[in-house]
């Protein structure tokens, strides 16, 4: 297992071009399951989750060929199980489902398990599907989804934490082929999911209102194959930005879309930063002086939970009391314990980080756990006096095309080694 060795105390500056949307390219890929025709996605970013996607791809029967950032796949003739080694891995591999249900009318996929952080259940999903006219059984840890034909519906996915991103996914992918007119309520508003409404309108699927609260879905008869270019990683922009924050200078990001990181950029201002926005470019650089905040993760538009460890590494030395609440994943604080293992000063109160800012952390070996913590260990690295050991880095590797590379062009010095 590879580690990452961050020597602390080198400045960032000058400009990095940001991947696209991992959680964008995952449902889309799934998505090309409802045409039997090509399609080609690009600015599909080089991540080990997308690489479990494709291996399911292809052992469901698609004809997957990868060029760089560019996948071109045809889903001729496919079965309807996706294998469990696989989904075992990798949650997103639910949204799977959807597509296989509405082009063969079955689908059967290995429940997800828990992960680091927290229970990952799929009952909106299946809800939505039962509400569609799907039949549902879960047995010997697979669920199993049958529905000859599906009927529109009208379908609330709001939970007690919101909205369910994959979950509309996965209903919106269910619903383009069903008869009739399907109203998901309680929609999640994310721009991957108005990515995904997008691609499937390319396919020839009618669909209104994504990125509202209430998307309306009139079935097709069948869809077509399509070309789409994925939308940016807004996550992997915004743990940039925590990156500049806590060590950079002047530093420019590339190719982003701004409007997508409005809640992540009004925190970093208020926390003393100077940033501007001007057509996909970001620019960050220090202000006067850096002030403390409180933080609430809930569903986009408000800040998102994929940036909570990463402002966690910033707050751990910024002057002052900081408050941040997870509501969106109560137990999503991996990276805590690894953070107090550098000398940050956080006190977990339930679902409530209560983080007094230090001077400066010091490095130390520490624990990659889940994709988004390891990154929030990386940056903590970055400013900590010292060298800081990121283990078990193929976490990060899930999710950040080449974050050592990129960080090291910025002016970091990160050595990736065999541990
Ligand atoms: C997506 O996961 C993202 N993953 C996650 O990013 C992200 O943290 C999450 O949305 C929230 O924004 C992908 O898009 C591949 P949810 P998803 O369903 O869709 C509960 C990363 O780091 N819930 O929106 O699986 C759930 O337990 C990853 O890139 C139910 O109760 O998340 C959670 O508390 C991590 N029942 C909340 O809703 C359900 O049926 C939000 O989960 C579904 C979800």
């Amino acid at each position: 297992m590879d580690k990452i060795v961050v020597h602390g105390g080198h400045r960032l500056s000058g400009s990095v071009k940001i991947s696209g949307s991992k959680n964008s390219a995952l449902p889309i890929l799934a998505a090309t399951l409802l045409t039997s025709e090509p399609c080609t996605i690009s600015r599909v970013p080089d991540l080990s989750d997308i690489h479990y996607m494709l291996t399911i791809l292809s052992e469901l029967g698609c004809e997957v060929e990868r060029a760089s950032g560019v996948v071109k796949i045809r889903a001729e003739k496919i079965l309807s199980q996706a294998p469990y080694d696989i989904v075992r891995k990798m949650r997103a591999s639910v949204c799977v489902l959807g597509p296989l249900l509405g082009r063969q009318g079955e689908a059967t996929v290995s429940l997800p398990g828990g992960c680091v952080i927290g229970d990952r259940p799929i009952d909106l999903h299946l809800r939505g599907f039962e509400a569609l006219g799907a039949a549902v059984r879960v047995t010997g840890g697979d669920v199993k989804v049958l529905a000859p034909k599906l009927r529109g519906a009208t379908i609330s996915l709001r939970s007690k934490f919101g909205s369910t991103v994959l979950g509309t996914d996965n209903v919106m992918m269910a619903a383009v082929l069903a008869d009739g007119v399907t109203i998901i309520d309680g929609a999640a508003e994310e721009p991957e999911v108005v990515d995904l409404a997008n691609f499937l309108i390319a396919m020839g699927a009618k669909i209104e209102g994504a990125g509202t609260r209430k998307i309306i879905i009139e079935g097709v008869k069948e869809l077509h194959g399509a070309e789409h270019e994925v939308i940016p990683d807004r996550i992997e922009a915004g743990t940039f930005l925590a990156a500049a924050a806590i060590a950079g200078d002047h530093v420019r990001l590339l190719r982003v879309n701004p409007l997508h990181l409005k809640a992540v950029i009004d925190p970093l201002v208020d926390a003393g930063f100077l940033i501007e926005a001007n057509g996909n470019e970001i620019s960050i650089r220090p202000g006067v002086k850096r002030r403390p905040l409180k933080l609430d993760t809930l569903p986009y538009p408000a800040f998102p939970t994929d940036m909570q460890a990463q402002m966690c590494a910033l707050l751990a030395t910024t002057e002052g009391i900081s408050v941040v609440t997870e509501n969106v994943f109560p137990h999503r604080f991996m990276h805590v314990a690894e953070l107090k293992r550098m000398g940050a000063d956080i006190d977990l109160q339930g679902a409530t980080l209560v983080i007094k800012g230090v001077p400066q952390l010091s490095g130390a070996p520490v624990m990659a756990s889940d994709l988004r913590a390891s990154a929030a260990l990386v940056l903590a690295g970055l400013q900590a006096d010292g060298v800081t050991e990121v283990n078990r880095v193929y976490h990060i590797d899930r999710g950040y095309e080449s974050i050592d590379e990129k960080l090291n062009g910025l002016g970091a010095q990160i050595e990736r080694m065999k541990a």
